[in-house]
């Protein structure tokens, strides 16, 4: 299949590696030294089932030198999403699907804005994974696991297609009769335990095994379905009871790039995550108290951190 992955970070890298691995033509959108590496050396994935390295890769900086392809993966971050989707124009033909796999719920939106709902797939990316230096990703953990489907759901023959594909590149998929459930339930996730790992500078293992914080966290998680309810997805009654279960098998020292970003001075995807809870809260007459604590507190220590 003809793919391309703009933005060829942490999940661009991986899944566009491993696709490219198993013989498909990937162009990997990239720039800076990333992109010079990938030209010189090729594309090295480190990872638990293996290390392997790509090369020769394809890779360029402008989306117009790789025209239509099947698939786009649009792995940037939340707030580069503008110069991506922007850059979506050449890479388009009839049939070509862009795989949205940012957490939140809003990228899907914004990238709808720009194609249109039919070549949208709404998606999430189950793994942790980052760059770990121009031309090299790592795979830290997590199952390596895609979701996506059809923007109203369902199955159709090019999800199929793309599954068969990431099936004999060694990637294991679903496509969920309601993609947006996936999205929701990982926000669920991500805005409440990884919003409060950040606020209170400690990793999962801290925040679960505190009484009052775990408790921070189902009253959060709460909120989060709540919204996710009035917006029009039913993540279920037993999701604030899984997503606890999920918080207690994360390694105890493990952190969310959340954390990580706002420690380290970086740009955060706060606004997307529990800045988003927050929002479609706030316009769906939901209330959401504890999510307005956390993204509060963190709104404000990225701003001390990160000034201007
Ligand atoms: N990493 C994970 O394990 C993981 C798991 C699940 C979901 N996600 C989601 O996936 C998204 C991406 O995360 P990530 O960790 O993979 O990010 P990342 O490692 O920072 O990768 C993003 C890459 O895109 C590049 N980029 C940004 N805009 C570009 C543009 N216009 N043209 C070319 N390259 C561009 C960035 O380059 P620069 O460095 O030059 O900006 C960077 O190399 C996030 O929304 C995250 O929430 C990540």
């Amino acid at each position: 299949m003809r793919i391309a992955v703009i933005g060829a970070g942490g999940i661009g890298g991986y899944f566009g590696g491993r696709l490219a691995a198993a013989g498909h033509d990937v162009a990997f959108v990239a720039r800076g030294e990333h992109l010079d590496a990938l030209r010189r050396d090729g594309l090295t994935v480190e990872s638990p089932h293996g290390d392997f390295t790509v090369a020769p890769v394809t890779a360029t900086a402008d989306t117009a030198e790789v025209g239509p392809v099947d698939v786009v993966l649009l792995c940037v971050k939340t707030w580069q999403l503008g110069p991506a989707i922007d850059a979506l124009g050449p890479l388009m033909g009839p049939e070509t699907a862009v795989l949205t796999l940012q957490n939140g719920v809003e990228a899907p939106v914004e990238v709808a804005e720009a194609v249109g709902r039919d070549a949208v797939w709404p998606g999430t990316a189950r793994i942790i994974a980052l760059l770990a230096g121009p031309g090299r990703v790592r795979h830290v953990g997590g199952a390596g696991l895609l979701t996506f489907g059809e923007w109203d759901g369902g199955r159709s023959e090019r999800v199929d297609r793309f599954r068969e594909a990431l099936t004999g590149a060694g990637v294991t998929s679903e496509s969920p009769a309601d993609p947006w459930v996936a999205l929701w339930a990982k926000l669920l996730f991500v805005a409440t335990a990884g919003g409060l790992c950040a606020t209170v500078e400690a990793p999962f293992g801290v925040i679960r095994a505190q009484p009052e914080t775990r408790a921070m966290v189902a009253e959060a998680m709460a909120e989060v379905a709540a919204v996710a309810r009035a917006s029009g997805v039913e993540l279920g009654d037993a999701i604030v009871e899984e997503s606890l279960a999920f918080l207690d098998r994360q390694p105890a020292e493990g952190t969310p790039s959340l954390h990580r970003d706002i420690l380290d001075a970086k740009r955060s995807e706060l606004d997307a995550w529990t800045g988003a809870v927050v929002r479609l809260g706030r316009r769906s007459g939901t209330p959401t108290p504890v999510c307005r604590f956390i993204h509060g507190v963190l709104a404000a220590r990225e701003a001390h951190r990160r000034p201007g």
